[in-house]
């Protein structure tokens, strides 16, 4: 039987990642939709080599381009975020694999899980912004959700070794990023180029940034608590430079179970399409005695700040993961474009939280509110910032 795979978020690091593990896969898998946000270029050359039967584009100018590009071709174009949400709930797809950036992927990830689709999730601030509905939509619609987060796919392997109320903790492990050795004031004077520099890992700009400031391992934190539906107390972090074990459960029996391979993501995302199968693909294997050695330490929790923050936050719950995650992205995008310093990131973050009155409302409309609230509030604090940076005029 041939598995009918839609790519939400194609263009991108992941997506592209994903669409070379399938070419590895032989027949079993066709690619029937694919979609980007503004990457035409890119995406015509994917409609070329795959002929899915619909794409999406998010931005309306783009998808005009791409329909012109196009002339008839036969490919199907839909638009906007409807349009990623109308590929996702599709009746023929049996696999989403979502690899969009951002809580841009909610309305999505969502639709596929009320569709009860195989999703394949990637797009972690999804399970931040609204973990608790994402994952309740799952459980009431059939919906399998396979992690794809390499840290997310280790801990789900490890855990088939015993049963769930046999964990002790789980380990989610992390390189520290470019980053690791620096005082807090070390990194009052990082550059992009420097915070774009990961040590191992070749990733989409967004969860770089992420990684730098160890945002990524504070929504990996959230994350891991919706995914296994264990509290934010029984999920540590561990420094591990060389990115080589994803991830361990720790068994109350204190067997330490782990998953290993080279930094490379076409492995979970591969795991994550043929489970619970496994297949020979594109990932190389590792010989540990190439290695060497692994090192661990602990977080810096001085010069990383996001991770305690991510511990209150769980706590806290309601709408603060999602304004936590929301303030993030504008931030990162901030950052960027050169309108914050690296360590203006999170000050904004912070900023939004103190600033949030937390609500208990976790349904959609209640977190998309929460969502758009500390993005406009991020928002005009980076404009207040760069106007108070302006040199006056003598
Ligand atoms: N990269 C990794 O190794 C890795 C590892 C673990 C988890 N993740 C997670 O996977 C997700 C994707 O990461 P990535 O590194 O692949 O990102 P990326 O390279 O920036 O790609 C993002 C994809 O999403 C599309 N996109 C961006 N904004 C969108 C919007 N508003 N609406 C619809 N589509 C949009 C992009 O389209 P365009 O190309 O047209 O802009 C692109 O296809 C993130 O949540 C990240 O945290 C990534």
């Amino acid at each position: 039987m041939t598995l009918k795979i839609a790519i939400l978020g194609s263009t991108g690091s992941i997506g592209t990642n994903a669409l070379r593990v399938i070419d590895a896969l032989d027949s079993g898998y066709e690619v029937t939709a694919l979609t980007a946000h503004r990457n035409v270029d890119l995406l015509a050359q994917q409609i070329e080599k795959y002929a899915p039967k619909v794409v999406a584009v998010a931005d309306p100018d783009a998808a005009r381009n791409l329909q012109a590009r196009l002339g008839d071709h036969r490919v199907e174009i839909l638009t906007g975020s409807e349009g990623l949400t109308a590929i996702a709930e599709e009746g023929e797809i049996d696999i989403v694999l979502t690899a969009v950036v951002g809580a841009a992927g909610l309305p999505s990830a969502l639709a596929a899980a009320r569709a009860g689709k195989r999703l394949a999730i990637a797009n972690k601030e999804p399970l931040v912004t609204a973990g608790e509905l994402l994952t309740r939509t799952a459980k009431a619609h059939g919906c399998t959700l396979l992690p794809v987060d390499s840290e997310h796919s280790a801990v789900f392997q490890a855990l088939l070794a015993g049963n769930p109320d046999e964990v002790e903790r789980i380990i989610l492990t992390g390189s520290g990023g470019p980053f690791r050795k620096c005082t807090p004031q070390d990194l009052d004077h990082v550059t992009r180029e420097e915070a774009l520099a990961h040590p191992t890992w070749t990733m989409g700009p967004k969860i770089t940034i992420d990684s730098a400031t160890m945002m990524n391992k504070a929504l990996e934190i959230i994350e891991a608590h919706w995914l296994f539906d264990l509290p934010v107390a029984q999920i540590e972090v561990l420094i591990h430079p060389e990115s080589i074990i994803h991830s361990l459960v720790e068994f109350v029996d204190g067997s330490l179970v782990a998953q290993l391979g080279h930094p490379d993501m076409c492995l979970p995302i591969q795991y994550a399409l043929t489970y619970p199968r496994r297949l020979k693909g594109v990932s190389k294997h590792l010989r540990l005695e190439e290695l060497g050695q692994m090192t661990f330490e602990s977080p810096n929790l001085e010069t990383f700040r996001a991770l305690p923050l991510a511990y209150e936050v769980a706590r806290a719950g309601g709408t603060a993961p999602a304004v936590f995650n929301a303030a993030n992205e504008v931030a990162v995008h901030a950052f960027l474009t050169g309108k914050i310093k690296f360590t203006g990131i999170l000050e904004l973050v912070e900023h939004c939280l103190d600033k949030h009155d937390i609500k208990t409302d976790v349904s959609l409309e209640g977190l998309l509110d929460a969502d758009a609230w500390a993005r406009d509030q991020a928002q005009r604090r980076v404009e207040r910032t760069r106007a108070d940076r302006a040199p006056v005029k003598g």
